[in-house]
């Protein structure tokens, strides 16, 4: 948790937001036990921006990886930073219903939950097996 964690406090400040200037970091952690960091990268053309969990998700499929063990979002403000609908469905298709997201503020650690809480009854890769 804590190499995650500082991962995804360096990705934070590497964030590209200068819209909503809400700079948000994410680290997953491999089936190898290898980790990955991303943040959100804004556009001027709004709705092609994308999330931190997104960028994270993407470098750990980028090196070879396809599964997510643990994740660790931090995001700034008082409100826990909880990922969007949009990347509990990217977590999930490499994670299951146990996996363990660590939501942080600046001042560390505010709340652990399972995909299986933000996104429950899920679809998955499992559905499309013998389909
Ligand atoms: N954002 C993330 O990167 N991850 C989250 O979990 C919540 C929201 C970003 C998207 C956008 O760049 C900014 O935060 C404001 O919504």
């Amino acid at each position: 948790m804590e190499d995650l964690l500082r991962l995804a406090r360096t990705m934070m400040t590497r964030a590209h937001a200068p819209y909503s200037k809400f700079h948000v970091g994410a680290a997953v952690r491999d089936e190898d036990g290898g980790i990955h960091g991303g943040c959100n990268v804004e556009n001027a053309a709004h709705p092609q921006g994308w999330c931190a969990e997104a960028s994270a998700i993407a470098a750990l499929v980028g090196a070879g990886k396809r599964r997510i063990l643990e994740c660790v979002v931090i995001g700034p403000g008082p409100e826990l930073i909880t990922p969007c609908g949009g990347c509990r469905q990217k977590l999930r298709e490499f994670a299951s219903d146990d996996l363990k997201i660590h939501l942080c503020g600046l001042d560390g650690l505010h709340r652990t939950v399972t995909l299986g809480q933000l996104l429950p009854l899920s679809f998955g890769p499992h559905h499309l097996d013998g389909a």
